[in-house]
């Protein structure tokens, strides 16, 4: 699927002694995921394109998002709902500003310090570190836990604290090991492998899966367990 989000990995040795060029433009990519990011978490791909484009062309930084009005930022999300998200976007970015990250950027790149920003979770951190910055990070949204849990075998609800603890610490162990497995034909790109994860369980690995298509049936313990598991648990949050 086509998505203005997604970009061609930005690489540092590609902006050889040019350095400021380079935080330019990785401000920027990790401003464009964080902005994408918090508009995805309630709202489908489809609905999120046209708002996500609109948004960029208002304000193409954060910088430009931290000086706009706050009544523009709320018309702008006009149509999307749960405006608080808004709201969080513009002092986050606010926020940002006033207290800059200590590298290239603006915004920080680790999960940690991407996390001290108000209105910025677990999710969104791992989100914006590991797409736009290439850190190990896991996500855990309602598409991946449901990947995870049907993996694993778990018999639990994906909502409740203690599958959601085990579960984000499954997509921790994954994308560490993934993104250091010293085998390249095999290794991942975290923003990739992370996005990969939540796109599976959107298209295939949804409440009601399609097994028969699934890249990952092999080491599935629902699948292997028996389809009564992948039918009547793990609805959608
Ligand atoms: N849902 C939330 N974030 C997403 C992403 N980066 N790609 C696909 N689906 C998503």
């Amino acid at each position: 699927r086509s998505m203005p989000w997604r970009k061609a990995w930005l690489d540092a040795k590609d902006f050889d002694g040019r350095e400021r060029e380079f935080g330019e433009a990785l401000g920027r990519r990790a401003y464009e995921v964080w902005v994408s990011e918090v508009m995805l978490q309630q709202t489908r791909v489809s609905t999120v394109i046209s708002y996500f484009n609109n948004w960029i062309s208002k304000w193409p930084t954060v910088q430009d998002l931290a000086a706009a009005d706050h009544e523009d930022v709320l018309a702008a999300w006009k149509g999307l709902g749960y405006y608080s998200r808004a709201t969080r976007l513009h002092e986050g970015a606010k926020v940002m500003v006033e207290n800059p990250a200590g590298g290239s950027c603006l915004l920080p790149s680790q999960a940690v310090d991407l996390q001290e920003i108000p209105g910025i979770g677990r999710y969104t951190a791992g989100a914006v570190s590991s797409i736009a910055f290439g850190e190990a990070e896991p996500v855990l949204d309602g598409n991946v836990a449901r990947v995870l849990s049907r993996q694993l075998g778990l018999h639990m609800d994906a909502k409740d604290k203690k599958a959601s603890d085990i579960l984000w610490e499954e997509a921790d162990r994954l994308i560490k090991h993934v993104s250091a497995n010293p085998d390249a034909s095999t290794s991942a790109i975290p923003g990739q492998w992370n996005q990969a994860l939540m796109e599976l369980g959107s298209t295939i690995c949804t409440p009601r899966p399609q097994c028969d298509m699934c890249p990952i049936q092999a080491t599935c313990r629902a699948y292997s367990e028996g389809q009564e598991l992948l039918a009547t648990r793990h609805q959608s949050p």
